[in-house]
């Protein structure tokens, strides 16, 4: 296996076991200092992270987990390493978060399996009731995480596999986009998505998986009356709509809106008047997930030369870490779910600081000005590219690199 990443397309093929170990640490202490669980008991205790080993989902299980002390289910779908292959960098995280779970006396379950399926939501309800047991606390889970990013999703119900596609509705979408390695800059071109690729895409990305777990949650008595569950969405600035939000992924994240209604009624229909389902709109960040989306590449590279300047950026972790302190978990909010700070639409908006004016012209500006000449100097592909390798575990501060080469053994 190689110590050195390999990246084609703005994909990275392999990742780095100890790399990614030591960046999950930093997270750690990151949220080690951010947040503290303090004396109140509506902090959460037995939280469920579903697509909890990378990006969005492993940082919100990292700030309950070593934030706020709870114990932890958590759910992903990744790779082991093989012969020749190494694994997939959630594979990493999670071993790393589950042994420094251990390590901090934290109880702690991970489970590797496709989240839509049925089997797979009994199984975490298991889990969920045996972690509660060994933490000495009620089979209660308060906080629900729902962070997947999938291309696919096998219906349980018609055993149909969907595919979501990132396309935009109506008309043909150019956009430029940077590869990271090099800064050269290309037009991506995607065609107009079919009345069918919506559909699918709505299937796989949109919100009727989320309401399926809740409602299996529900009906297995395992929620706390006081229990909230976020789901993670991005609208983005004007630019990027013809390929986000007004296109598939768009639709999709529309659905999880209307779905985070529907939830809100069965929580109280269960007679759980204080839980509560949320969106929460989120910054732009890299990802596995978002390095592949047209456009965000080279938008994110300008705003994180923008957000950088004005001392306003901030890491997957800074971000979950303000979501639980100042929405969440702030002390009126903590007394009554409806102080949660909410937009006219009800939705969280962590991205407040990414849609500030003064980011979005002086980004705007950036944008218009970068060619392939300037754009190493005036737009952060740097930053960009050292966080999407940083998610694979390569350039982590604190890593030997040369001596790991050596040692780096399929099953290390
Ligand atoms: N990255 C961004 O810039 C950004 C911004 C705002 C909102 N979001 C949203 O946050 C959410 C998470 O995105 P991310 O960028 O952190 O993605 P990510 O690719 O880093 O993580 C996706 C997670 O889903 C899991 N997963 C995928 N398919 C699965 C399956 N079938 N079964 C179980 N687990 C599965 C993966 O194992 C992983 O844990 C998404 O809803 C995304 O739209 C992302």
């Amino acid at each position: 296996m190689s110590s050195k990443p390999m990246i084609r397309n703005n994909i990275c093929l392999n990742s780095h076991p100890q790399g990614c170990a030591e960046a999950v640490k930093q997270q750690i202490a990151y949220a080690r200092k951010a947040l503290d669980r303090g004396s109140d008991p509506g902090i959460p205790r037995l939280t469920l992270v579903i697509g909890c080993s990378t990006g969005y989902g492993l940082a919100s299980r990292i700030a309950a987990g070593f934030g706020y002390g709870a114990a932890t289910v958590g759910v992903s779908l990744e790779k082991a390493p093989t012969a020749t292959k190494s694994g997939t960098p959630g594979y990493y995280n999670n071993q790393t978060f589950d042994a420094e779970a251990v390590k901090a006396g934290l109880a702690v379950r991970t489970l590797n399996g496709d989240a839509y399926a049925d089997e797979l939501k009994a199984e975490t309800i298991r889990a969920l009731r045996e972690t509660a047991a060994a933490a000495g606390l009620p089979p209660q889970v308060d906080l629900i995480i729902y962070s997947l990013a999938s291309p696919v999703r096998t219906d349980p119900v018609d055993g149909v596999l969907y595919r979501s596609v990132i396309k935009p509705i109506g008309r043909a979408y150019e956009g430029r986009t940077v590869d990271m390695m090099s800064g050269k800059i290309s037009i991506a071109r995607a065609e107009p998505a079919t009345d069918e690729e919506i559909a699918h895409t709505i299937k796989v990305m949109g919100g009727e998986d989320w309401e399926r777990w809740i409602r299996a949650l529900i009906e297995a008595k395992v929620l706390s009356p006081s229990a909230r569950t976020v789901a993670y969405t991005y609208i983005g600035p004007e630019l990027s709509w013809p390929i986000y939000k007004n296109g598939t992924i768009g639709r999709a994240k529309e659905d999880l809106e209307r779905v985070a209604k529907a939830i809100n009624q069965a929580l109280s229909q269960a007679a759980l008047p204080s839980a509560r389902a949320f969106v929460s709109v989120n910054k732009a960040l890299v990802t596995r997930s978002s390095a592949v989306i047209p456009i965000i590449p080279l938008y994110v590279s300008c705003l994180f030369k923008v957000m950088k300047a004005q001392g306003l950026h901030e890491s997957c972790i800074a971000q979950i870490a303000r979501l639980y302190r100042e929405r969440l978990y702030t002390e009126a909010a903590l007394k009554d779910p409806d102080q949660v700070p909410v937009d006219p639409q009800g939705r969280i908006r962590i991205d407040d600081w990414e849609m500030q004016e003064g980011v979005q012209q002086e980004t705007r500006r950036l944008m218009e000005a970068v060619t392939e000449e300037n754009i190493l100097k005036i737009a952060d592909v740097a930053g960009f590219r050292h966080d999407f390798l940083e998610t694979h575990g390569f350039e982590v501060a604190g890593v030997d690199y040369e001596a790991d080469a050596a040692s780096l053994s399929p099953s290390s």
